[in-house]
């Protein structure tokens, strides 16, 4: 959560090149934005130069900043303090010689306020972070006792001040006495970028992908030391020296623009059928090898939050089904009492796209420290979870932007179902079915398709309830689809297990009440029939995704039949109809109000 990009070198033009790394990291959080600035030609009261505002970054400029060689600036998701241009960040001292971005919560702020207060401290926000920037300066008065020490002084004033700070943090601080940003991590992710006379900071590495591709990702307690012509990393804690682990980032800046789409989740969700097909045909020994070591495991548990903990449910299938091995699932935030059961010589699947989701990096740490094994899915190379796991697999859907995930769950599906008929010894099987998701997937979202869901989504725009049931894998596509539409066109929906309706949800369906039913030719195609029977006779307006037409359903999304893997192209119509309900509303699919994209906090 948030975004942070920092920069500092030779162009006099850092604060628009921040606001530039801003827009590309904005899905991060978007409630405010702020830049801040040491000017190149100090004015006469030698202070940082701040611009912050609540809100979207959208058409804005920094054209009235200063010039400068050394800026950075922050994309919030609000935790402590309401969305207000004051509680944006940057924020500053009271000299206004020390600026701070942060990501995270810092735990003790109310002591650490109070005792800044009565030192004559004057707090001008109603944020966490501003007791840090507070708290260097009150350190800068210890160590600097001579001008001279100023640089070393201000390293030295961060480091005690983030050793100060309880709970889960990355800070990046600045000071017109030192050409440097100095970091510090704790739980939220930061990655440092290696450039030519010129060096980075982000709390993403896609920001980073028009400057350079060599990066070091922070660990826990690393702290480090940018400056244009270096980059010095050190253990927060002992001071130790730290060598750089560079690491070469394998996306390119056009994977991560929007291109011809309007949208980032258009163009993502086009991207899937293209994905689909290079799983299938690219080698699968890492399937085949966390396979075998999940075989020989007792237990296996999959774990993830969000759309991740939906991919982790349908595997849990995909292994049944497939390859006979009853694999647990369950949420991240939800995952405690299950880790006192899973034995040292069980394993722990996590699954997630960014690899930063606090919620699972505690479950992974927990599980750690149980010796449990950790096998990971994850899109972005080199994130934490990457780092924390023994085994991974990088799901290679690409930089997905829009908050909503759509091809990072596709391509995490399928791998998992490629592991699964790894387990079976038929790794091949698993490639057919692929490829038949992938032709399934391209029918979908032809233009003549696409337009189909368009003209559904005029009609349901208006809807306040959407009802979805399934059996099976349809169960979770079900779970899929609602979250996709909750969470961005702001309509209420509810997955619903098909025979479950029974038990309590069809009070809910009147006249004219909206039920979407997943009802593939399976073999729980009858009894899904049956229950969709059941909410038509209460009133209840069918639309029916399946791949035959039924005289139940009032309205028909035809999905062509992809064995095992209908649930793909299933999901991505629920992609689509999320999308142009949206768009219909009047609401952007990118940004959705109170979200972003990778969650890391608690
Ligand atoms: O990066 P992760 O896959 O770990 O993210 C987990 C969830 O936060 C994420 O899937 C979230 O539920 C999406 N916004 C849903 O579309």
């Amino acid at each position: 959560m948030c975004g942070i990009f920092g920069y500092i070198g030779d162009k006099k033009t850092a604060p628009r090149m921040v606001l530039a790394g801003l827009k590309t990291l904005e899905y991060r959080g978007y409630d405010s934005w702020g830049v801040a600035v040491v000017p190149s030609k100090q004015s006469t009261n030698n202070t940082i130069v701040v611009k912050k505002k609540a809100g979207k970054i959208g058409d804005a400029t920094v054209n009235d900043l200063p010039e400068g060689s050394l800026a950075f600036g922050h994309t919030r998701w609000a935790t402590h303090g309401g969305v207000t241009d004051k509680n944006a960040h940057p924020h500053l001292d009271c000299s206004k010689t020390v600026a701070v971005i942060h990501n995270g919560i810092v735990e003790n702020y109310e002591t650490l306020r109070n005792e800044l207060i009565k030192k004559g401290h004057r707090f001008v926000s109603e944020t966490d972070t501003e007791v840090i920037a507070h708290l260097v300066e009150e350190y800068l008065k210890k160590f600097s006792v001579l001008p001279r020490d100023a640089a070393p002084a201000f390293s030295k004033a961060v480091q005690a001040t983030f050793k100060d700070l309880e709970g889960l943090n990355a800070i990046i601080v600045i000071n017109t006495a030192a050409e440097e940003m100095v970091a510090a991590r704790n739980g939220s992710p930061l990655v440092v970028g290696f450039g030519h006379g010129e060096n980075f900071l982000a709390s993403d590495p896609a920001a980073l992908l028009p400057y350079t591709k060599q990066v070091h990702f922070l660990e826990d307690d690393e702290m480090v030391i940018v400056s244009k012509g270096s980059i010095h990393i050190f253990h927060a804690h002992t001071g130790e020296r730290v060598r750089p682990r560079k690491q070469l980032l394998t996306w390119t800046t056009e994977e991560a623009e929007k291109g011809k789409y309007p949208f980032f989740m258009l163009k993502e969700i086009h991207e899937q059928a293209g994905l689909l097909s290079e799983i299938a045909s690219e080698s699968p020994e890492q399937s085949i090898l966390i396979a075998k070591e999940l075989k020989k495991a007792p237990r296996v548990y999959l774990v993830g939050a969000g759309t991740s903990a939906h991919a982790a449910r349908s595997a849990s299938y995909f292994f049944s089904l497939v390859a006979n091995k009853l694999v647990n699932y369950g949420i991240a935030s939800e995952f405690d009492h299950r880790l006192s059961v899973i034995p040292e010589n069980g394993a722990l699947m996590a699954l997630s796209q960014s690899g930063e989701t606090m919620d699972l990096l505690e479950v992974v740490k927990k599980a750690k420290e149980k010796n449990i094994k950790i096998f990971s899915l994850v899109n972005v190379v080199g994130s934490t979870l990457w780092r924390m796991s023994d085994e991974h697999l990088a799901i290679g859907a690409g930089p997905e932007k829009g908050v909503a995930s759509t091809k990072a769950f596709i391509t995490k599906i399928a791998h998992l179902l490629l592991i699964a008929y790894a387990m079976a010894g038929d790794i091949k099987g698993g490639q057919k079915s692929l490829v038949r998701a992938a032709k399934a997937t391209k029918e979908v979202t032809s233009k003549a398709y696409t337009q189909t869901i368009m003209k559904l989504a005029k009609k349901l725009k208006d809807e306040q309830h959407l009802y979805i049931i399934g059996h099976g894998l349809s169960y979770c596509a079900a779970l899929e689809s609602a979250l996709k539409i909750k969470e961005i066109s702001y309509i209420h929906a509810e997955g619903i297990p098909a025979g479950e309706l029974k038990h309590g949800t069809l009070a809910l369906v009147t006249k004219g009440t909206i039920c979407m039913v997943f009802a593939p030719h399976d073999e729980h195609y009858q009894s899904t029939m049956a229950n969709a029977m059941e909410m038509k006779a209460r009133g209840g307006y069918i639309i029916g995704i399946s791949d035959k037409n039924d005289d139940v359903f009032d309205e028909f999304l035809q999905v062509p039949d992809a064995g095992i893997a209908t649930i793909i192209p299933n999901i991505v119509v629920a992609q689509l109809l999320a999308y142009y309900l949206t768009i219909e509303r009047g609401f952007d699919p990118d940004m959705p109000r109170n979200l972003a994209k990778s969650v890391t906090v608690k």
